[in-house]
């Protein structure tokens, strides 16, 4: 059993993990640990100060040491006494707005809970066991129900929870956290992930200050800004070893994380739905579902802690066909081609891409209504005939004939001005009365909140899946999203909007993968704009940014590496001089980049020299080779992007008999010695061999020593060390 129950504690255990909670004798739900099993009862650790300005509950009577203010609590709630940052908030019918939580009773189950509307974690009954705390507020009849779920083997623990109003009145609910956890003891540094289009995910780590930090996104979408991750790690915690929790919110729109270091050096974590762009009604009898939040912990530094999200990501969140299976080697049109293109082009670019190992053509922006730039055109989902005059059918069974399969691109949630959607329903795009919309690149967004908004793109979107063998799509997403209203929705609940998005974009994602079981679905949202587990629910990968120089993707791979795992991202060999940046890499060193994730072409080949076809063709062997080894292996990044003039990285196979050393040297230099990076994760007594080289050495020199990077000659060097077990 991962939860057990003795004296009014709570046990949540896993492999190496245990998570306390106690309901004191006030009813109080207090937070007591995360962190190692200690096999303890971890209250011995409470203190109960009396601090000045830190009231007490009525029921304490004349004791002055108990505070709300003062103590760790489990789902902080406002308005009574609490001042630091709350999980919840509520307005009830007399306007009056504080919420006093008390335990009321929990239920233990085999199994995860799931969540009406919302990706969540999904675990069978072998695999998990859920845990539900109610709690009513006293004055009241309104609930809040904690639910967690404890995966033991992964050493993950969900949290998410339920508001219940069982009143005669509706309440306004102003701020709905996932989760709160309070961490008495510690000296914590924040890491998250921050950046900007074509920049995602560049990692930040900073030591907390007092008052309150956050980040988040009020766009709609997740953002490139900032990503709904972070890391609280010890001081002194490293990739290998070290104290670190992390937490990923499983959400696709506007999101908040809050830290708070208060008066007594203390730390408490929210995050969520962002309350600025947030707030719901909640009628007599109706429940409201946060999104869930995935928790782990590690003793033993980053690089565990991402493994076990990478786990729990593939094997409990990712769904279909795809899940765990190799993904095709795609050539994308994008950069090849941007709006200029004709069927001959795109059988072009497949046709010398089938010679050379490619298993998928996608066509990218432009097929479709009257697109002939980025400002026309979207919401007009069927083919464009001036360029494609055979249709998609004629153009997929043509590159079927190659032996490859046909994609597509799409982006349902948005509209131009000039498109016949919009022109027959101008009430469907985003725009408040009586103000003009801001437009992004050039275009406007779709009410996804109503009905027959979805149905109208469920159906032209089929139409299109049925009329051609289509078996990837890509879901792109261009723009963040303003001037929130809609027509379907009452003035006073306007501001429910970015969240009713968000359901209603999931009940079509769940609509539309759930009909085309065969389909690849990959997110996009100008690359990496919304890259989340949300997402990653219905797209098992998602294509990580926009910028293909292999350089800057070293260091947003990095980021996107704490969290999400390999396989999820889409990464691409694209032409040179990089479209984004100028830069020139070398296509070796632009391979290797590309490997460390779900990998494929962005250019056209046709443009290459014939020796650069035939390293083509060797690399996409070579990938077909690895991609278990990268997929299934364990991932380390052996040296920061950030911090070194080298960017390595290494996959181990689980059986530790198998090491693919790649990544980047940035710059040369003359008269230096050559880069050692030490190796981790191998079996200390078996011997590798460096493949088709007599170079054989010990696991344990290989961490310990590590290995010489070769010489660097010239800017932007691949690595790639390929080590298997030695056996005489
Ligand atoms: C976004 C995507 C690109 C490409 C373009 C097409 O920017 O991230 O990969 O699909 O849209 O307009």
């Amino acid at each position: 059993m991962a939860v057990k129950v003795e004296n009014n504690i709570f046990y949540l255990e896993t492999q190496h993990t245990m998570y306390q909670i106690r309901a004191d004798e006030y009813g109080t739900l207090l937070h007591l640990w995360y962190g190692a099993k200690t096999g303890e009862n971890m209250e011995y650790l409470l203190d109960y100060p009396d601090v000045g300005f830190s009231g007490n509950p009525y029921e304490a009577g004349s004791c002055r040491t108990y505070s709300l203010n003062t103590l760790p609590l489990e789902y902080a709630a406002a308005g009574v006494g609490d001042y630091r940052i709350s999980a919840v908030s509520v307005t009830h019918a007399d306007g009056s707005t504080a919420l006093d939580l008390k335990y009321l009773h929990h239920k233990i189950t085999r199994g995860k809970y799931s969540i009406p509307g919302l990706p969540a974690v999904y675990a069978d009954e072998k695999e998990a066991e859920t845990l539900e705390i109610t709690l009513k507020d006293t004055a009241k009849p309104i609930y809040v129900i904690l639910k967690y779920g404890i995966l033991e083997e992964l050493d993950i623990i969900t949290r998410s929870a339920v508001i219940f109003n069982e009143g005669t009145k509706p309440i306004t609910i102003n701020r709905a956290h996932s989760f709160s956890m309070d961490l008495p003891y510690g000296k914590w540094d924040w890491m998250h992930f921050y950046g900007r289009h074509a920049m995602e995910q560049q990692a930040e780590r900073v030591g907390l200050l007092h008052g309150i930090q956050e980040n988040g996104s009020t766009r709609g979408n997740s953002s490139h800004q900032h990503n709904p991750s972070m890391l609280l790690c010890e001081k002194g915690c490293t990739e290998a070893s070290g104290f670190c929790i992390g937490a990923l919110l499983m959400y696709s729109g506007c999101f908040q994380t809050q830290l708070e270091l208060d008066q007594l050096d203390q730390t408490r974590v929210v995050m969520g739905i962002h309350p600025d762009t947030f707030s719901w009604q909640l009628k007599e009898g109706e429940s409201f579902y946060t999104p869930e939040v995935i928790l782990s912990c590690t003793t033993h530094g980053m690089e565990q802690l991402s493994w076990n999200f990478h786990r729990i990501i593939r094997e409990h969140v990712c769904r279909g066909k795809y899940k765990l299976a190799r993904r095709p080697v795609l050539i994308n049109n994008w950069e090849a081609t941007y709006f200029d293109f004709n069927e001959e082009k795109i059988w072009n670019i497949a046709k010398e891409a089938s010679k050379l190992g490619v298993d998928m053509m996608v066509l990218d922006d432009g097929w479709f209504g009257k697109r002939e730039s980025d400002t026309s055109g979207l919401g007009d989902w069927y083919v464009n005939e001036r360029k494609l005059n055979g249709g998609l059918g004629k153009l997929a069974e043509r590159i079927n004939g190659l032996g490859m399969k046909f994609g597509l691109w799409f982006e349902p949630e948005m509209v131009s001005e000039d498109s016949n959607l919009y022109r027959e329903h101008p009430d469907w795009a985003l725009q408040i009365p009586g103000r003009a919309p801001v437009r992004s690149r050039g275009q406007l967004v779709l009410d996804l909140t109503r009905q027959e908004v979805r149905d109208y793109l469920y159906q032209s979107v089929s139409q299109v899946l049925d009329s051609a063998n289509i078996e990837y799509v890509k879901w792109d997403m261009n723009r963040s999203i303003s001037d929130w209203y809609s027509h379907a929705l009452p003035d006073s609940r306007q501001k429910e909007m970015p969240h009713r998005y968000v359901l209603g974009l999931y009940e079509l994602l769940e609509r539309l993968t759930s009909a085309y079981p065969n389909i690849l679905f990959e997110g996009c949202c100008g690359g990496g704009g919304r890259f989340d587990a949300g997402i990653l629910y219905y797209c098992p990968q998602i294509w990580c940014s926009d910028d293909t120089d292999a350089y800057e993707r070293t260091k947003i791979q990095y980021g996107t590496s704490f969290f999400y795992p390999i396989s999820a991202v889409g990464s691409h060999v694209s032409a040179v001089p990089n479209h984004q940046t100028g830069r020139v890499t070398p296509l070796s060193a632009r391979t290797v980049t590309a490997m460390a994730g779900s990998f494929g072409y962005e250019l056209d080949l046709n443009q290459l020299s014939d020796k650069e076809k035939k390293e083509v063709a060797e690399d996409i062997r070579r990938f077909k080779q690895y991609a278990p080894l990268i997929h299934n292996g364990r991932y380390y990044r052996l040296s920061s992007p950030f911090q070194n003039n080298i960017a390595v990285w290494s996959f181990v196979s689980k059986d530790q008999t198998e090491v693919l050393v790649q990544g980047m040297i940035f710059f040369t230099e003359a008269n230096r010695l050559r880069s050692i990076v030490r190796l981790r994760g191998l079996d200390r007594q078996k011997q590798y061999q460096l493949v088709e080289t007599n170079f054989v050495c010990n696991g344990q020199a290989l961490m310990e020593g590590g290995v010489l990077l070769p010489k660097a000659w010239g800017d932007y060097m691949p690595v790639e060390l390929h080590f298997q077990e030695y056996t005489k």
